[in-house]
This record gives C-alpha cells, structure tokens and sequence, in this order.
C-alpha cells in the first residue's frame, strides 16, 4: 500500500545532515537500505543519492500504527520520515558520513513497496554484470555507480564553464546526417520519405564543426553523441560521447595549450588531482620506437630497445632473416622477472602469438650471471653477451625479443610491455601520466585496400616541411595531428585542418580518390571552402574514457548510465529488436529471411 507525500516537503537529503543539525525537526525521502529489529527497537538505514542516514523507530514514541507500519519495512522501500537530529545512541560509525547522529522518528510513510531486488543494491557488487545490466535501473542505485555518473555530470560542467570563459560556443550538430570520412562502419536509419535512402547517424561532428568555422563562429564545443559500429571493447561503445571542439586561426600550439588548462581545471576541480603544465610532448616515431604503442602509458618504464644492429651478422636465423628482410629484432626488459617458471614464458609466447608474432625468444639471467635461453645453442657466447648487454640485462633480469617486420615487433613488444606490467602488478590507477603524441604519420598502407589511407581522416594538415614527400614518399609525411593519451588510454585527438584547395586536391590525389569522388562524399565542405575558409584546428575526448580514468574503473560501461554490451545490445530494452511489419511497409523495407544453414 503506497502512501502519497502530500503535505510533506523534504528538507534534506540524507547526507546533507550532520551534528550541526542537533535538535532539528527534519524530513528526508529515499530507499531503506536494511532494517534491524530488536523488539521494541527498529533500526532503518535509509539511502539516497548522498549517502545513509540511520533512523530509528522507538514504539514507546510511536502510535502503534506507525510503528507497525516500521516494522513491515523492507529494502528498497520508499519512504518518507520526518524525525529529530540526536546524535547516535549506539556510539560513532565510522564507516558512515553520518556515523555521528540518527534520525528519531516521528512519523513515517510509506511512498511505495519494493520486491525483493534480484541482487543486493550494494558498493562492489559481486552479482555478475549481465545480470546487473539487465535491471540497470537497480544498478545505478549503488552508491559506486552513482558516484561515476555524478563525476560525470560534474566534469561536464567544468567543461562548459571553462570552455564559455574561453570563448567557446556551445551549438548542436544533426544526428540525422550523410556519413562521414571517420572509417568506422555507419549506422543508418531509412528515410520514410525517401525509401531506398537512408541518413547515417554522425561518427563524429567532424564535418559540421569545420562548416561552423567556414560560417565565422570562431570557437565551437559540444558534448556529443557519436555512433561507430565497430567492435566494442572495454573502452569502446557503439554510441559514446565526445567533448569536440574546433578554433579558427590556430595552431597545433594554441590547441594544445586551451587544452592543457581545461585537463588542468577538470581534474583539480573534479577529483583533486594536479595536472603539471606542460604536459610532456612525444613524437609518434619517440613513441613507437621506446613503448611499442602510440598510447604509451608512461607509469612504468621496461622501454624497448633496438638490438638489430647488435645481433645482424650472428646465426639466429630467425634474428637474421628478419633483419635481412628489412625488419628489426628488439627487446624488452622484465627486470627481476628472470626466476618466472617456464610454464609462465610459455604463456608469454602465446601472448605475443595472439599479436601475430612467429614467436618470443628470451634469456633469463640467472643469480650466477648464466643464462637459460630459447636461442643461445644459435648464438656464440660473445654475442650473447652483447645482446645482454645492449639490453641492460642484469642478474635476475628477464629479457624478451621480437623479430619481424617493424610494425609487427612494436605491436608485440607494445602488447606484452602491458601485459608485464600488469602481471607485475605496478599499475597505480592513482598516478595519472599525461602525455602529447605528436607528429603522426599523415596516411598509412592500406594492404587489402593496396592504397593509402588517411591515419586521421582526409582533412588533417601535413607538417610543412614534408609537403615536398606528398607525391614521391607519401609514408614519410607527418601530420599536424595530435592525441593526447593518459595512462596508456588514447583520451582525445585532434588536428590542423587543411584549409588551402590546392594542398587538399594533394591530399585526395595520395589517397587515390578521383576529384568526383571527393565532391561526392564531402562536396559541401569542399565547396564551402570556396567561400572564405579560415585555417582552423581541433580536437575530441573521449568524455567516457575520460571518466573511466577519472573514476579508477577498468571499462566504460561503469561510467555510462545505459551502456550496451559485446554484440551492442541493452539487456535492460532488448534494443535491437525486430520492428512491425507495418513500419518497415511504410519505409519500403523488407527484410530477408535467414536461410537455415
Ligand atoms: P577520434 O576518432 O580520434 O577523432 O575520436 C576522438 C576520441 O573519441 C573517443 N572514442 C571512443 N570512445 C568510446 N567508444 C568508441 N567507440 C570511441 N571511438 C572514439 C576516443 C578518441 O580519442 N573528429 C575527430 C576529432 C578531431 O579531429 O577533432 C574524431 O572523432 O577517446
Ligand atoms: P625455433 O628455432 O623455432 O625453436 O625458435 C627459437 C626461439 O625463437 C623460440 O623461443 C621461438 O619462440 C623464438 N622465435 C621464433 N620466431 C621468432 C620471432 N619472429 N621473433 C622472436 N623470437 C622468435
């Protein structure tokens, strides 16, 4: 039987209520968390989004109603109690914000009935996540996953405050669009009115904010709403969101700056965190050639090291042949890992196999300074030596090497860099290691599509200096392109945009794309470039990513109210699902049926 609040107003909400609120008369509203009841006694934790505060329920103050009413009380119940602030009979809990008082009740209602939830509404919940999705409005009771979607909101409020002072307006883009050059696969939606046509939601608002300069509005920021049908990962989503923004009459240096200070603001004011300014800067070539990564998380060190010229000429045939066949052998070092059981290297081989390598040699140094190899019976001892010593290798030190090509070896030793670590147990999700990857390769070798391929996306400026590379060395152009990663997550990437036509005919003629194909797909920025075109530049977070990191949690969905799962369903709405037959009539669509194999 659910009682209405009329009459009622709450006065605080639970946490909000400490000693100096001694000897008021207050009224607070929210869920029971748990009830105690020792005979004449009953104890009621009463939850909202602050906090809990204990109520007590005395049938010696109580009309027996009321107290009968307490003693049907149950979690998850609503209720509304209005009582006396009194400090805590039973002594301080220090595990409560409000472990210094309890709430006397005088009168109690009961707002609505619960069903007993099909798991505890609890911090570190143990109930596995399917089960957690599928009544995400429960889930989201938890005082964890209520305090991520709080940072949340907070942090984009930081984000709208800093972004105005500087400048910046806020102004919407359509999520009704044509798709655009971002690379992800597009979801799309029929046009009823146009059946056979259809719009793709936006990837990203790429392409309207570079208009919205060409239109003179200076500085653009949105919090938006991005749609990619890729494969989702722990920190991808099908739809996401982007904190986006692009400046006319910049460069690479201006946008990095109004960044830094934002990141600065965001983390001192959200979580109390210091960003130090600047924030260190790293070439992409740094990048790959020391961490492996273009994400390199800087909280450690166990950087790789290029051994090709060290072990060129010796018998290995696997060292040889990869350097003979253009590629490099390089190295990592685990140190203190050398006494790790074989059992335990083994599993590291299969990891660096489920990256594409061949394999994983490695020597262990042991106590006594020999070694155990996977190669020595190859390699003459001198040069064992060597390689250990170009490796730093010391007593009780592990070392790892890859041999391949230089893109397969960064990625291996990359991976395996992490998954060290990671075994090793020395990631501090407290540290937070900021840094700018800069100078990007401009395009990259596409093997199935035997063309070049934007690394960013077709509108991002070549340094200067390498424009001259653009027609006979178009690998070895850099772009004015930058991402900033924290630690070891790509938070956010931007770039110049290329504003003169002739350098942008450039740019498609590398990609392989005919002048007709150009207009077709991006017709209106190209023509709008006609018009006026300031030199403009910009840049998109990942706000969940952003989150993730700020909130020391490990996947995105713990920071998205309603996130979807691996095959992009909400287990909660069963979104997708099949449509009526009717509304597909009407968008002149028909689906196939799934012959049975
Ligand atoms: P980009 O594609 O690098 O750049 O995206 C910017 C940032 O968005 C985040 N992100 C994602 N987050 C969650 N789930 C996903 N599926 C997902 N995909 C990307 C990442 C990424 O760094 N228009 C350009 C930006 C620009 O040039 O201004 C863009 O979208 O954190
Ligand atoms: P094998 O001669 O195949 O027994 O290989 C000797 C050692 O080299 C083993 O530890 C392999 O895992 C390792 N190995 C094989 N291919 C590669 C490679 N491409 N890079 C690094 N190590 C490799």
């Amino acid at each position: 039987m659910a009682e209405s609040m009329q009459g009622l107003k709450r006065s605080h909400r639970c946490a909000e209520l400490s000693k100096k609120n001694l000897g008021e008369t207050v009224t607070v509203m929210g869920w029971v968390q748990k009830t105690r009841n020792t005979g004449g006694l009953i104890f009621a934790d009463l939850r909202d989004r602050s906090g809990l505060l204990q109520i007590t329920f005395n049938s010696d103050k109580l009309s027996e109603e009321t107290f009968n009413k307490a003693y049907k009380l149950r979690s998850e119940f609503v209720i509304a109690v209005t009582g006396t602030v009194v400090e805590r009979e039973g002594g301080v809990n220090k595990n409560l914000i409000t472990g210094e008082i309890e709430i006397v009740a005088e009168s109690l209602r009961v707002l609505s009935e619960a069903d007993t939830p099909p798991f505890p509404i609890e911090e570190n919940s143990k109930t596995k996540e399917e089960l957690r999705l599928k009544y995400r409005y429960l889930d989201l009771r938890r005082p964890d996953l209520q305090a991520n979607i709080m940072l949340r909101s907070k942090v984009c409020m930081l984000v709208r405050t800093f972004l105005a002072d500087e400048g910046f307006l806020e102004i919407e883009t359509p999520m009704l669009t044509k798709s655009t050059p971002e690379g992800a696969r597009d979801y799309l939606v029929p046009s009823r009115v146009h059946p056979g046509s259809f719009y793709a939601l936006p990837q990203s608002p790429q392409l309207f904010k570079q208009l919205l300069m060409c239109s003179g509005y200076d500085r653009y920021f949105q919090i938006a709403r991005c749609f990619r049908d890729e494969d989702l990962r722990a920190d991808r989503q099908p739809e996401f969101t982007q904190i986006d923004m692009e400046l006319s009459f910049v460069d690479v240096d201006d946008v990095i700056d109004v960044n830094e200070r934002l990141l600065a603001k965001v983390f001192k004011e959200a979580i109390g965190v210091e960003v130090a300014l600047p924030i260190q800067r790293m070439t992409w070539q740094e990048a790959m050639d020391r961490f492996g990564s273009d994400k390199p998380d800087l909280r450690f060190g166990m950087e790789l090291h290029n051994v090709t010229e060290v072990v060129k000429d010796c018998e290995f045939v696997v060292f040889k042949s990869a350097v003979e066949a253009g590629g490099s052998v390089r190295g990592i070092n685990a140190e203190g890992q050398g006494s790790m059981p074989r059992k335990k290297i083994d599993a590291l081989v299969e990891f660096a196999k489920g990256y594409g390598a061949k394999g994983l040699a490695y020597i262990a140094i042991n106590e006594d300074g020999t070694y155990k190899s996977s190669f020595a019976k190859f390699m003459k001892p001198e040069e064992m030596d060597a390689l250990v010593g170009a490796m730093d290798g010391k007593p009780g030190d592990l070392l790892l090497f890859a041999a391949d090509k230089n893109k397969l070896v960064y990625d291996v030793l990359g991976a395996l860099r992490l998954e060290l670590a990671s075994q090793m147990g020395i990631l501090d999700k407290n540290e937070y290691r900021f840094v700018w990857i800069t100078e990007f390769p401009l395009l990259e070798w596409n093997e199935d599509q035997g063309r070049y391929t934007a690394m960013h996306h077709p509108f991002t400026m070549p340094m200067e200096e390498d424009l001259q590379y653009l027609e006979s060395d178009p690998g070895r152009v850099r772009a004015k392109a930058y991402d900033i990663v924290l630690n070891g997550t790509e938070l956010g990437g931007g770039s110049v945009r290329i504003h003169q036509d002739d350098i942008q005919e450039r740019m498609f003629e590398a990609l392989g794309f005919a002048k007709e194909t150009a207009y077709e797909q991006f017709g209106f920025l190209l023509n709008a470039f006609k018009y006026g075109v300031p030199p403009h530049a910009g840049l998109a977070y990942g706000l969940d990513r952003l989150i993730m990191l700020m909130a020391k949690e490990d996947s995105i969905r713990d920071v998205i109210a309603f996130p979807k799962v691996k095959d992009a369903s909400c287990l909660m709405s069963e979104a997708p699902n099949v449509v009526d037959a009717k509304q597909l009539e009407e968008l002149e669509i028909a689906v196939l049926a799934k012959t049975e194999e």
